[in-house]
């Protein structure tokens, strides 16, 4: 282990983060009765220029006075470079009791752009003695923030977790697709011709560096790293394709942007009776081993050392804290 101890931040469910546009009150009630962990009520791309007023208008009625039970509740503001992002914070913040947990920061590019988030939430907390440290959510979605993540995901001690915003991602980048979050037949690889002259073309995932790149600067940091949206809402297979590779990778949950994918985020992110059985087998043998002096065992036929012990004290972990 490095000398350097990696702090993990406050232990919050993420496995569904569900998007509500602050421009549609109506949806409210119904997103505090859904099952995702999370909900954030979002001003920024959801939401229209004319329509920003009033979206800010409804979150605080809504944040004051829906019983949103125990989620966790966050705020997307807009971006650094609009004028709507300094009264999104200060009129939600001044407006609202202690019902907000998080605030979602878009677009965020540099550890900067975080530093001036974190010195207006400050003076606000303390001007209103508010008594709930606001957590901060970073939407990694630009080259400009990919590129400047590993600072980003260490500006503040309020970071919890980084979320890949692919839609804007693919815009920044000037990726060639216009869907949002879904593979694509253009980036795959073709083999070479087999013994019958066969060759095959296997679709890649043009998004796995970018998802891997933001999960490592995530744990590094004690955060937890997010998979973003999947546009195609009528397609729940694909869905579920998406959030299991982010699932494998290392993210603990993705954005629903339909109340129809909460269930399927949900069922992909809580670890399986089955891998939790397998996580408690291997901690039980290796503690025997450890009582004979052994660093490391066979079962099933597999080698497991101590190492094995960390990956599977994390699935346990993770089933704990769904069970509650
Ligand atoms: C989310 O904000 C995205 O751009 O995908
Ligand atoms: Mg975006």
């Amino acid at each position: 282990m490095s000398f350097k101890i990696v702090e993990q931040t406050t232990p919050r469910l993420n496995r569904c983060e569900l998007s509500v546009p602050g421009s549609s009150p109506q949806m409210f009630e119904k997103a505090a009765k859904s099952d995702a962990d999370v909900i954030f009520l979002d001003l920024e791309d959801a939401v229209a220029p004319d329509d920003k007023p009033q979206a800010r208008k409804n979150i605080i009625e809504g944040l004051n006075d829906i019983d949103w039970g125990n989620k966790t509740m966050s705020l997307r503001i807009n971006g650094l470079d609009t004028h709507y992002m300094y009264r999104d914070v200060v009129d939600v913040l001044e407006q609202t009791g202690e019902r907000l947990d998080l605030i979602m920061i878009p677009k965020a590019g540099t550890a900067a752009d975080i530093y001036a988030v974190d010195m207006l939430v400050t003076q606000i907390e303390a001007a209103k003695g508010r008594k709930k440290r606001i957590g901060f959510e970073m939407i990694i979605e630009t080259a400009l923030g990919m590129a400047n993540v590993d600072e980003i995901a260490a500006a503040s001690p309020r970071n919890e977790s980084l979320h890949f915003g692919v839609a804007d991602y693919a815009a920044s980048t000037k990726a060639r697709t216009t869907s949002i979050g879904g593979p694509n037949p253009n980036y795959g690889v073709l083999t070479d011709a087999d013994d019958a002259g066969k060759r095959d073309y296997h679709w890649g995932d043009m998004w796995h560096y970018a998802i891997a790149r933001m999960v490592v600067a995530a744990r590094a940091n004690g955060l937890r790293p997010i998979d973003g949206p999947f546009g195609d809402f009528s397609d729940p297979d694909g869905y579920r394709a998406q959030a299991q590779r982010a699932a494998i990778l290392g993210c603990e949950g993705k954005w629903a942007i339909h109340p129809k994918q909460i269930a399927i985020a949900n069922e992909v992110f809580t670890p399986s009776e089955k891998e939790v059985e397998k996580a408690r087998r291997i901690l039980a043998a290796m503690e025997q081993a450890q009582k004979e002096g052994r660093g490391a065992v066979a079962l099933d036929g597999r080698l497991i050392d101590i190492a094995s012990i960390k990956q599977a004290e994390a699935m346990v972990k993770q089933a704990e804290l769904i069970s509650g």
